[in-house]
């Protein structure tokens, strides 16, 4: 199994949270979860929309039930995540909001972070907060234009207080992919270092395809983090193979190939990062039915480990090989 082979957690995503369906839903894919996973993510649950969903409204239930189901299960969980724009898992409140943001975004973190105290292990506190196609700047969302960059660590210091012990995380994707983007978000890290900002942590999402980015420029991304002493977390891996071709079925070479890759991906953050900083590695969900790669494309993908029927992919030899 997956877990037994790794040093370190391996985890997967798993879309169940208030308005996304509850724990009845994985019940079928019970037995392997266990089997191969030790850590879980929630991969909507614990966002800014579901757990804040009017101003002075917290609600916790669906994902307190997600960490006693982990914790019942010997499985820990790592918190996804207390700030992210993105306008599909923004609260509609937020998007009005006329108040004092600085003390709102502060209370956001705080009641949050307090809430999980001591049942999560990890946080991503920030997720995507650098611009995709000008990488040489931050993103400009909601957060930026009311704040300014302060916003990020104000996000980590009030984190830091609520929960002094949870490890904490800047969490993007594509810095593997592109230099400027990569030695931005490293110029932050610095940046926060000097002055103490409590961040603990880099999560390379590593949503990825077949041949790009090259296994170089991810390794040398992973390693950048590693030699600053920072634990390094693979977030929300995920392979796709169908680009614009639009294959209609996976066969057996394409499968070959994402094996091939999965391998080299996981042997690559076993070489760059140091035994000690190995956040772990998480899957972006469970069997390729349940991929938002799938979900959100009009044609077919096979992203994941495991195929709709939950037998192991050639993917899935591939991680343990590598591990
Ligand atoms: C995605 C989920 O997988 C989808 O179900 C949802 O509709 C949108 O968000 N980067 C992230 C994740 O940090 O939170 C995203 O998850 C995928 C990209």
């Amino acid at each position: 199994a997956l877990k037994d082979s790794a040093k370190f957690p391996v985890g997967v995503a798993l879309n169940v949270g208030n308005e996304l369906g509850d724990l009845a839903d994985i019940q079928e894919s019970a037995a392997l979860i266990h089997q191969q996973f030790n850590s879980i993510v929630a991969e909507n649950g614990m966002k800014m929309r579901f757990l804040h969903p009017a101003i002075n409204t917290y609600d916790f239930a669906a994902a307190d039930a997600l960490v006693s189901y982990a914790r019942g299960h010997g499985m820990m969980m790592h918190g996804h995540t207390l700030i992210w724009h993105h306008d599909s898992q923004l609260p509609d409140w937020m998007k009005t909001y006329q108040g004092d943001w600085q003390a709102m975004l502060r209370d956001h973190v705080q009641q949050i972070c307090r809430h999980f105290a001591g049942k999560l292990k990890s946080w991503d506190v920030v997720n995507e907060a650098i611009d995709n196609k000008l990488p040489d700047q931050y993103r400009a969302t909601l957060f930026l234009d009311k704040l300014g960059p302060a916003y990020i660590e104000q996000a980590f210091i009030a984190a830091h207080e609520a929960d002094p012990t949870a490890v904490l995380y800047y969490n993007d994707f594509g810095m593997e992919a592109k230099a400027e983007k990569l030695q931005f978000m490293l110029d932050m890290v610095d940046d926060f270092q000097r002055r103490q900002i409590p961040l603990h942590g880099i999560g390379f999402q590593m949503h990825v395809s077949i041949d790009s980015p090259n296994i170089a420029q991810i390794k040398s991304a992973l390693q950048a983090v590693a030699a600053r002493g920072l634990q390094v977390r693979i977030s929300e891996m995920d392979v796709r193979l169908n680009q614009k071709q639009k294959a209609a079925t996976l066969n057996p070479a394409l499968a070959q190939q994402q094996k091939a890759r999965y391998r080299e991906i996981v042997s690559a953050y076993l070489q760059s990062v140091p035994p000690a900083q190995r956040g772990g590695i998480t899957f972006w969900g469970l069997l390729d039915k349940d991929s938002w790669l799938v979900e959100s494309k009009p044609y077919p993908d096979w992203p994941l480990l495991f195929d709709d029927q939950g037998q192991a992919k050639p993917a899935f030899w591939g991680v343990l090989e590598g591990l």
